[in-house]
């Protein structure tokens, strides 16, 4: 029997520990994780030279924009950075334009990414005008729904609690999953009414209007809501102590809910600000010293379920306005959330285990991403090579993203993804993308 690849010679992370083996390919899947000598002969064989192998990155939070947004990311800009990042599937996010939010629009979006993108993709929805269309949008495939609380964003009224339960209500038979973009409203907007008439419009504003505290209302307000139907609540970028508290309170009741961190959130505090300003102006934003120490106590303990990037690409101009009030918000993470974290690991700051739970496993769970997140037997070959003798400086102007600036520019890692593979094929090599645009697949809710 003779198989499409070999991979030999590698340190594989599989979910029953570290093994010094090969991993053999047949039609994009694991096959065999085996010693050299109990590999399958194969068309291709390809030395890892010691080096260490992980699932590929799941990333729950990415916008890959595209269509009438693709001056800022368009699927193949925004797949090559995830593959560059060690990134095999990247669930999108669907604040675009037009807004993704009916069976129709998703449906356009897949039809685009099935062409474009190099590595797996999945998409949210937002929810759309009718709930009847709910039903539709899950049979057209999307893994989730995206509910904004800080705008609306798509069908639901969201100052409206009473269309709100209506929404989970359905969702939850639906058992599919909704993430939320927990800041609330109305505490925003009252803030920032303050800060603007007294004609502010510096970052230390801005900071004051995206609190701790407009993110945990939201957060309660949600689970108040959520609570009194079965739906499964994913909390996005969980940035404040508060707010961490109350979903790990939620989580400890029993409640479906699960949450994610991002490597800015856990890397930068507001602090960082002074130096990096409106470039590394996200929503939420860079919180006081004390959340970051929460944020990684939890995470250290196993508690945060998912690390996402939440790569959200702007051009310059628009990252660098004069007000704050017209600055975009958001970083690109796509291209250093795994190096990032490999130098904390380096660092013996984090377990590998936790750092591989965090960004593979969990979120294939959550997302029923079935047969993806771990490096076993009968599950997709999506992985990544990693060669942690390499040290090196983030260079943003090397970014496969179309927005070539960030945050962590000049910082030293060390942990480099040198070889990624999606569905069995090698896209990435050494910084430079093999594959050609639709080399990716598109990954549908199978429930
Ligand atoms: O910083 C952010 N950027 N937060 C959001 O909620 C949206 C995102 C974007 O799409 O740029
Ligand atoms: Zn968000
Ligand atoms: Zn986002």
């Amino acid at each position: 029997m003779s198989v499409d690849l070999v991979l030999h010679n590698a340190k594989i992370y599989t979910p029953k520990g570290i093994v010094h083996a090969g991993l053999a390919v047949d039609e994009g899947k694991i096959l065999k994780i085996a010693k050299k000598t109990n590999l399958p002969h194969a068309s291709k064989r390809l030395d890892i030279k010691g080096k260490i192998m992980l699932p590929g990155l799941i990333d729950p939070h990415v916008h890959l924009r595209d269509q009438q947004l693709a001056y800022k990311e368009d699927f193949l800009s925004g797949t090559s950075a995830a593959a560059a990042g060690g990134v095999t599937l990247t669930i999108d996010m669907p604040n675009n334009k037009p807004v993704t939010m009916s069976a129709k629009s998703l449906k356009e979006r897949m039809k685009l990414a099935e062409t474009r993108a190099v590595v797996n993709v999945a998409f949210h929805s937002a929810f759309p005008e009718s709930l009847e269309e709910i039903p539709q949008i899950v049979k057209q495939g999307a893994v989730a729904f995206k509910l904004y609380l800080s705008q609306k964003v798509g069908g639901t009224e969201i100052e409206d609690d009473d269309a709100l339960s209506r929404t989970f209500s359905k969702t939850s038979k639906m058992k599919v999953p909704v993430s939320v973009h927990a800041e609330h409203k109305k505490t925003l907007e009252a803030v920032k009414k303050k800060m603007q008439q007294t004609g502010r419009r510096d970052i230390e504003a801005y900071l004051r209007v995206h609190s701790p505290d407009a993110e945990l209302k939201a957060i309660q307000h949600t689970i108040r809501l959520a609570k009194k139907t079965s739906v499964h609540i994913h909390f996005c970028h969980v940035s404040s102590a508060e707010g961490l508290k109350a979903v790990l309170t939620a989580k400890n009741t029993g409640l479906p809910v699960s949450l994610e961190a991002t490597p800015h959130n856990l890397l930068l505090s507001s602090k960082h600000l002074k130096r990096y300003k409106t470039i590394a102006l996200t929503d939420p934003p860079l919180r006081a010293e004390e959340d970051v120490e929460a944020l990684w106590n939890a995470f250290r303990h196993g508690l945060i379920d998912a690390l996402a990037s939440d790569h959200a690409p702007h051009t310059v101009e628009e990252k660098e306005a004069e007000s704050v009030w017209d600055v975009r918000a958001g970083i690109p993470g796509l291209e250093t959330m795994l190096p990032l974290l490999l130098t904390q690991v380096d660092k013996g700051k984090l377990a590998m285990r936790n750092l591989i739970r965090a960004t593979s496993k969990r979120p294939a769970e959550i997302f029923r991403l079935r047969d993806r997140g771990s490096l076993a037997e009968g599950y997709w070959a999506d992985l990544v090579v990693v060669d942690m003798k390499r040290e090196y400086r983030i260079d943003s102007s090397k970014f496969h993203s179309k927005a070539k600036y960030s945050p962590f520019d000049g910082w030293r890692v060390r942990g480099k993804p040198t070889k990624t593979f999606v569905n069995g094929q090698l896209i990435m090599d050494d910084e430079e993308i093999v594959a050609n645009p639709g080399a990716g697949q598109i990954l549908r809710w199978k429930g």
